[in-house]
């Protein structure tokens, strides 16, 4: 007979807020004494094999639509309802759209815009490298995947501020005030709308090499992607793909400023670019976890979780399990053995995006690793609250010795 979740002896486990040490340390000390904590919400999984089994249980849905339910929101439509994303279906609808986007983004998709991502980096470095100093997140993380989402997408570089400017108002939706905020989230999501509508019917009278015209010609190749659905993906992709390659770009580079000895190493051998990334969004990852709801009555490892019980996924906790990684912390860029890391989560929602986001990450960090050597912190990084968000540093100033 399952234990009912709620009458578990178990540790109590609320990160938010805490600094990152202090976070970690909070995760490990309740892993060790259960598989299971206890947060404000619900509950929280701590061990990869449970992360993983969580996010693979088809039973468990995606958290994030409760915020998609919320009243406000709910009202706020033209025809009353919205548009659902991909990262909250389930079912059917989810494995069919995955199905017919999974080729546009295979890792050779993602390596078709490397040329432009060397471009774009390179020229943010460029800016401040001759100052031998500068703040990492404004100066190079911020701006630098919006060029390649709009190059991905197709939309010209003069467009790229407009971009921006939706992908700043769209992300509104997660800061708390949605009473206040819905004006400028409804009028970023209908511009964006119009625009993407507008680039669709383009390429259907001109095809070029870009994700729309790959989505479209899925669309001719029978089962059919609507007009609806490509927007959809469109914005999916600008709201998942910008504020966490920032992010990670600047948690990896703050975890190479603590080790000196990497950042020499991946100077000097660029070809352990995967592997670096691998290892800094294990050891620091800058999604610290998601969360799931149980979509009936669900027994899992003997314990009942009732319909409706919140199950927070721990990925920071996973990438630190000692059952999954030896000497989980250790930071090596050489690291072969152990497990995936998990930041880019797990089953049917794992991270579309993912092929792009390593090739991001694997462009950048050799390059600024080799122009910015002797890298050391110029003053205190300044993190963002801890949260099971996306998250990193919200100032990152730097020093380094000037390279060509
Ligand atoms: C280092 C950067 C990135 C990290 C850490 C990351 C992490 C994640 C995680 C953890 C999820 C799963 C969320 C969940 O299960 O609740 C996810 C989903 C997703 N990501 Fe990423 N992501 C990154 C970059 C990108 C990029 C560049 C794109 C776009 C090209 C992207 C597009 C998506 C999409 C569309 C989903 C939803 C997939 C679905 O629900 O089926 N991500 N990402």
């Amino acid at each position: 007979m399952a234990q009912l979740v709620s009458e578990l002896e178990i540790p109590y486990l609320d990160v938010v807020g805490l600094q990152r040490q202090e976070a970690i340390e909070a995760i490990e000390a309740a892993r060790a004494v259960h598989w299971l904590a206890r947060n404000e919400l619900g509950y929280t999984v701590t061990r990869l094999a449970d992360v993983t089994a969580v996010l693979r249980d088809q039973r468990f849905h995606s958290g994030l639509s409760i915020i998609e339910q919320s009243p406000e929101l709910q009202g706020s439509s033209p025809g009353g309802e919205r548009r659902e994303s991909i990262l909250t279906m389930e079912g059917a609808g989810h494995a069919r759209l995955r199905r017919l986007v999974a080729p546009a983004f295979t890792p050779a998709s993602a390596n078709r815009l490397r040329p432009t991502m060397q471009a774009v980096v390179g020229e943010l470095v460029d800016r401040v490298v001759e100052r031998g100093a500068c703040e990492l997140v404004a100066d190079v993380c911020e701006p630098y995947p919006i060029p390649i989402i709009c190059e991905l997408l197709g939309a010209p570089p003069e467009d790229w501020k407009l971009f921006s400017a939706w992908a700043t108002d769209i992300f509104r939706i997660f800061n708390n005030n949605l009473a206040e905020d819905l004006p400028l989230i409804e009028r970023a999501d209908q511009e964006l709308t119009a625009y993407m509508n507008d680039m669709i019917a383009e390429r259907r009278a001109d095809p070029r090499d870009d994700l729309l015209s790959d989505l479209i010609a899925v669309e001719e190749a029978g089962d059919r992607l609507s007009t609806d659905e490509m927007t959809m993906l469109a914005q999916a992709v600008l709201m998942a793909g910008t504020d966490t390659t920032r992010n990670q770009l600047a948690c990896s580079v703050a975890l190479f400023t603590e080790h000196p000895d990497q950042w020499a190493l991946l100077a000097e051998r660029p070809e352990l670019a995967p592997r670096a990334v691998e290892e800094s969004m294990r050891y620091l990852g800058a999604v610290r976890g998601t969360a799931r709801f149980a979509s009936e009555d669900i027994v899992y490892r003997d314990v009942l979780f009732p319909r409706g019980t919140l199950v927070v996924t721990s990925l920071a906790g996973a990438n630190r399990d000692p059952e999954a990684f030896e000497e989980p912390d250790v930071f090596d860029i050489t690291r072969e053995r152990g497990s995936a890391q998990m930041t880019f989560g797990a089953g049917i929602h794992f991270c579309m995006g993912a092929a792009l986001a390593r090739a991001e990450l694997q462009e950048a960090l050799p390059l600024l690793a080799r122009r910015m050597p002797d890298l050391a912190r110029n003053g205190d990084i300044e993190w963002k609250p801890s949260s099971f968000g996306i998250w990193g540093p919200a100032r990152l100033p730097l020093r380094f010795t000037a390279a060509a």
